[in-house]
């Protein structure tokens, strides 16, 4: 074994070494990417965060090392010492930054074992996900992964230098607060000094920022972990991370310009090959977005509106058409250009998935060399076939879809009918990013399953000043003065110009159904902050996770995330949640009840 090799464990990184470095004696440490053994000399790509070497082993040069080398298998940890030379000719590789050179070994020492791993390190193949989280650890030693890592610290790097730039402060807000619901569920912490009672873990710090602004901080941001007890998709993580932003003296053109600048800095410098389709962002209203797009984050990388059609069906002979127009709901239509090429079976697939959305159909026409053929042409006058292919502007080659039900139905129906055929004829490019702003959010949102009025947003959004007269006559029709923004179908961020009136904030609890007493007891402590002069203040909070999967073309913000949750809400590289020993539990005051 060679001692002296410990002493300084590396000179360079496995990224460095050129031709510029030849002759030199260089140490060298990492990992067994690969190693190849050619009878006579063995080649070992070394591997670190940084990149790749290769290195070599001749027995002409030190059978001892040779020896070392035969024994190393992929991921072993070694420190290698030799001399920079350059590859022979045809020998060099062009997509390695080190391509040129290689290390002939002198010295060579294993810093550690490594038991086979359950997945190839050096092959970008598809793993099953639980062995990957399970191992997240090796898994992060991939390519895609360590990538993900440091575009995600590049990100947050910008982030802090234009915040900075623009007079932000960056404070830290508390992680155990107290239980204020903002919409979903809540995780809880027992509180052992205070038996019976319990933290909660912000959903965000929402209400913390707005402390501040009452403060007098004026300018805040801060990368902020939230916490949120609900069902999990792709996009959706129990825990994950924001970037949070308020600002006092602000109306809504003033957090979105510096959001915008930001945003712009993010994307340009961390994917500066890839292109913002227009700027400034698209401004698009919640009924534009939703009428046109059927989403209130819509793809904008094509175009592909929807229409609507009420007036061309509402007397036609389909029924089905008619009857909603009379009903109050809404007939549209999607024209899919050349969609003439989609299959029956891809046609009932769609017609088979809209189903979540409640639809109970999916009609089509479709514009054939011979003319309109459709299951609904024989109910259909060939005047009303007209006005609709018309308005619906289809040409020979086209389909053209239908949605007859509600409202929300019909938007949920025909925008995911819209993303499936923009995936479907390639119109989706991962090297545009599209994005818009979406204004004039609902301020309430109706609960069927509760019969009552819900904040769309959360109860501190403030209402459009010229709609607060319709708070109590039609408070459905009352706009927020809320926008999101979206891109390329993502809602990436949202927030909203705030209530700082305490009693405009009385109001909105009131039209929520948290009664006097209730709102004391939940949001006492902003509301009583609010009486010693609040300033008008707004913010926004991006989806952090989201955008960086964006930028990196992953399909879920698992992807982005070091550690993430699986979809069922457990780290199986920890395995938590676990059962806790029972003096833990009693200490925290707490009794549990197995469900049936
Ligand atoms: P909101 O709830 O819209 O607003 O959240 C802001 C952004 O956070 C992202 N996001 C999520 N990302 C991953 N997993 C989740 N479970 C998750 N939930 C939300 C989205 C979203 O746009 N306090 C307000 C902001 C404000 O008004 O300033 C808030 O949290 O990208
Ligand atoms: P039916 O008369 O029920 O066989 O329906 C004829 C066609 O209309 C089928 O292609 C259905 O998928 C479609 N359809 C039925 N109800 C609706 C609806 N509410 N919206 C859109 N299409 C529908």
């Amino acid at each position: 074994m060679r001692t002296n090799l410990f002493a300084m464990l590396r000179s360079h990184t496995c990224n460095e070494l050129t031709s510029a470095d030849i002759g030199q004696e260089v140490t060298l440490c990492g990992w067994v990417h690969r190693r190849r053994d050619h009878g006579g000399l063995i080649f070992i790509d070394l591997r670190d965060r940084f990149g790749l070497t290769q290195v070599v082993s001749d027995p002409a040069e030190s059978e001892e090392c040779h020896k070392i080398a035969e024994g190393v298998r992929s991921e072993y940890v070694i420190q290698v010492k030799g001399v920079v030379r350059a590859r022979p000719e045809g020998m060099r590789n062009e997509n390695m930054e080190t391509g040129e050179i290689e290390i002939l070994i002198s010295e060579f020492k294993v810093l550690n074992e490594s038991q086979t791993p359950p997945f190839e390190i050096d092959q970008d193949k598809d793993v099953n996900e639980e062995l990957r989280l399970k191992y997240r650890y090796l898994d992060l030693r991939r390519e895609r992964m360590r990538k993900n890592i440091e575009m995600r610290y590049k990100a947050i790097k910008i982030i802090r230098e234009m915040f900075d730039a623009e007079n932000f402060l960056e404070i830290e807000t508390p992680i155990l607060i107290k239980g204020t619901p903002e919409g979903s569920r809540e995780y809880l912490v027992p509180a052992r000094l205070y038996p019976g009672q319990f933290y909660v873990l912000p959903q965000s710090p929402q209400q913390l920022k707005q402390l501040l602004m009452v403060a007098g901080m004026d300018r805040y941001f801060q990368i902020a972990r939230c916490f949120r007890d609900e069902d999990q998709r792709g996009d959706r993580q129990p825990e994950f991370t924001q970037l949070d932003v308020e600002m006092s003296f602000v109306d809504e053109e003033d957090v979105m310009a510096v959001n915008e600048k930001a945003m712009i800095a993010v994307v340009e410098q961390c994917v500066p090959h890839k292109k913002i389709k227009e700027r400034p962002f698209p401004r698009l209203t919640w009924q534009e977005a939703m009428d046109k797009y059927g989403s209130d984050k819509p793809d904008l990388r094509f175009d592909m509106p929807i229409v609507d059609i009420c007036d061309e069906v509402k007397d036609c002979g389909f029924k089905v058409f008619a009857d909603v127009v009379k009903n109050g709901g809404k007939v549209r239509a999607l024209r899919v250009e050349g969609g003439n090429v989609m299959t029956r079976k891809e046609i009932d697939d769609l017609t088979e998935e809209v189903k979540v959305f409640g639809a109970k159909g999916l009609a089509y026409l479709q514009m054939a060399e011979e003319g309109p053929k459709s299951p609904i042409l024989k109910f259909l006058d060939e005047s009303v076939v007209s006005k609709i292919i018309e308005k619906a502007g289809a040409k020979t080659g086209d389909i053209v879809f239908f949605g007859a039900d509600e409202f929300e139905v019909v938007c949920s129906t025909l925008g995911y009918v819209r993303l499936k055929c923009g995936d479907r004829f390639e119109l989706r490019d991962s090297n545009v990013f599209a994005f818009c702003w979406v204004t004039d959010f609902p301020l309430f949102e109706w609960s069927k399953e509760e019969q009552r009025l819900n904040a769309s947003h959360h109860p501190f959004t403030s209402p459009k000043m010229e709609d607060v007269d319709k708070l109590d006559s039609e408070p459905e029709n009352v706009r927020a003065r809320a926008y999101d923004l979206a891109v390329n179908g993502n809602e990436v961020g949202g927030g909203s110009i705030r209530i700082h009136d305490p009693k405009l904030q009385a109001k909105i609890f009131e039209l929520l159904g948290i009664s006097p007493e209730d709102a004391q007891r939940r949001f006492g402590h902003i509301l009583h902050a609010f009486t010693y002069g609040a300033p008008p203040h707004g913010g926004i909070a991006w989806g952090l996770d989201r955008l960086i999967m964006v930028m990196q073309d992953e399909p879920n913000i698992r992807e982005v995330i070091a550690f993430p949750k699986d979809q069922k809400a457990r780290d199986l590289m920890l395995s938590a949640p676990s059962e806790m020993p029972a003096d833990q539990v009693a200490e925290a005051h707490v009794k549990i009840i197995v469900p049936e």
